[in-house]
């Protein structure tokens, strides 16, 4: 089986970072070959193919760093590629000023996706995961939370078993209804980080769990 991180910028390398060495048959994509070969040399991920990303499409499970406004023109052009296949899904549908949503208020990007994709498995996670994080994933000893979301049980759990082992805690986030809140917890964490003056070094951890 084989799983393709698509795309090689912030969350690209940042995702990179924690997941190789824990997911068998990992991929990266970049729409520039030297771009990704250059990032796997320099980093080491001497197990990890790089592809294009029409070779992406053959992936079982694709792992996009798409912004939102660039993903549903991309899965509406690959829907029938997708079918099948899981699609774990990490946007924030951010306004450009980053001020509010893209969205409305009764959606999520992870809806509006699965909409676009109804043959898919659409899983959310690493919402609230800002790319600094990855660098330094356990803060005073602790791990921060990455919420998985998905209306396909199976298709969840299967992101659940892969990411496990990474440095983060990985609970299961219910439905993909539930992005509605997730994606806007990212807008008010990184506001509150920015006035604490450690953004973008930010993530969340319930307490109590
Ligand atoms: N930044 C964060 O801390 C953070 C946290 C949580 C979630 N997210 C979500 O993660 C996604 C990526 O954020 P990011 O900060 O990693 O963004 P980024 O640094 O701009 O990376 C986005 C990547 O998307 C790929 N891409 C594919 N088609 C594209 C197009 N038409 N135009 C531009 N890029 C295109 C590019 O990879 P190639 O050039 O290699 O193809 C690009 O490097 C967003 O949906 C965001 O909401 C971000």
């Amino acid at each position: 089986m084989k799983t393709t991180v698509i795309g090689t910028g912030r969350m690209g390398q940042g995702l990179m970072k924690v997941l190789y060495g824990h997911i068998p048959n990992l991929q990266w994509a970049s729409r520039s070959k030297d771009r990704v070969e250059a990032l796997i040399l320099e980093n080491g991920y001497t197990n990890t193919a790089l592809v294009d990303y029409e070779s992406a499409l053959d992936s079982e499970i694709l792992i996009h760093t798409l912004w939102y406004r660039d993903l549903i023109p991309w899965a509406w052009k690959n829907r029938d590629r997708l079918t099948g296949k899981i699609l774990v899904d990490i946007a924030n549908p951010f306004t450009e000023d980053f001020k509010d949503f893209t969205t409305e208020w009764g959606s999520s990007a992870a809806e509006e996706l699965q909409a676009v994709l109804p043959e898919t498995k659409v899983v959310g996670a690493f919402k609230n995961t800002f790319f600094k994080v990855f660098d330094l994933p356990v803060h005073q000893g602790l791990q921060s939370d990455v919420y998985v979301t998905g209306d396909d049980l199976d298709a969840k759990e299967k992101v659940i078993s892969m990411l496990s082992g990474i440095p983060f805690r990985v609970l299961d986030g219910g439905s993909l209804q539930n992005n509605r809140t997730i994606e806007r917890m990212t807008l008010f964490e990184r506001e509150v980080a920015i006035r604490y003056g450690h953004y973008p070094y930010v993530s969340f951890r319930l307490f109590g769990l």
